[in-house]
């Protein structure tokens, strides 16, 4: 008889273990942010607003949204703001509270998603995205999760994570966000060989970090949203320096292909690559262009400007 006692148990029948949630994330914040110097130089990349809301807060609320509670921020120098960002700050809450500003002020407690708990922990030296992800081995422990850069922005109806998490539910394995880009950028991505295709969903057959457009086995290439198995950490942990001098997450879980089935899923979305200034600024654009306050305003400076 099946003896089911908890998520985490296995059952006398089988020894496989039984299905966990995706309930934590690892959220790295590590980098330098050299593309947007100096605007990084004291302040983290992911501070920087699209609109009025920093891009962290944006990855947070999606990943909230997919069912996340617990945060692991991978930090790194002059990263402070995030913590301060994400923590409660009695003085300007009250200063708030006493001129009446209620909206401000309920915008401000709803900083920190309910049912959250933020846990951070410190990559010593930027050794690369794998090396910033294995930092967070001990806060993840035996289960999957997610991982997500808080420099690619998604717009979507549906949270970009959500889609992901429902695949690692209907599969155990693991999944990563894909999309198609143009030749002459597969050296700037993570680009999959592709295995079958059903509908969006893509088995992956290999995984190639920034290859050259020439050797890039297809246009499809990894976005900032991960769903992995722990087994990444062992991999990980065995990992050498790879492209760019940097423990590369890609050949990481390059190497888990063949055990758990590993997905990509061609994301539903708009996505905005926020650690570059072009796409930094589109995403301002297109999310101004969403708000009733902004929309008419931004409309005008941009006729303006196009007209000049
Ligand atoms: P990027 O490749 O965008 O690097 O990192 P970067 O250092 O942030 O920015 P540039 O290229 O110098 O302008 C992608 C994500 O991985 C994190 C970054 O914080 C970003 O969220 N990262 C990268 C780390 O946490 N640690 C690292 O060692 C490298």
């Amino acid at each position: 008889m099946a003896v089911i006692a908890s998520a985490n148990f296995v059952t006398m029948e089988d020894s496989r273990p039984m299905t966990k949630r995706v309930r934590k994330a690892v959220i790295p914040v590590g980098g330098l942010g050299t593309r947007f110097l100096p605007a990084t130089k004291a302040m983290p990349k992911e501070m920087l607003p699209v609109v009025d809301k920093p891009l962290i807060q944006y990855a947070v609320e999606e990943a909230a949204a997919a069912g996340i509670e617990d945060f692991i921020f991978v930090t790194g120098r002059a990263k402070q703001a995030i913590e301060d960002h994400f923590d409660v700050s009695f003085e300007l809450e009250h200063i708030l509270e006493r001129r009446g500003a209620t909206e401000r002020l309920d915008e401000v407690r709803a900083v920190c998603p309910a049912n959250t708990r933020m846990a951070y922990t410190r990559q010593g030296d930027p050794l690369g995205l794998g090396h910033a992800v294995l930092c967070a081995r001990e806060l993840i422990g035996d289960e999957p999760f997610a991982v997500l850069l808080a420099d690619d922005l998604i717009k979507s109806d549906r949270p970009c994570l959500q889609q992901l998490v429902e695949i690692n539910e209907q599969t155990q394995g693991n999944v990563v966000g894909v999309m198609e880009v143009a030749r002459e950028h597969t050296s700037r991505y993570g680009i999959l060989d592709i295995g079958d295709e059903d509908g969006d969903l893509v088995t992956i057959a290999g995984l190639v970090e920034k290859p050259a457009p020439r050797n890039a086995p297809s246009r499809l290439a990894i976005i900032g949203r991960y769903v992995l198995r722990p087994e990444i950490f062992e991999h990980l942990a065995e990992s050498q320096v790879g492209a760019g001098g940097e423990i590369q997450l890609t050949d990481a879980m390059a190497r888990m292909i063949g055990g758990a089935p590993f997905h990509g899923l061609r994301i539903e979305g708009r996505r905005f690559d926020c650690g570059d200034k072009l796409g930094f600024f589109e995403a301002n654009v297109a999310y101004a262009l969403q708000r009733d306050d902004l929309a008419d305003g931004i409309r005008r400076i941009l006729n303006d400007y196009a007209g000049s």
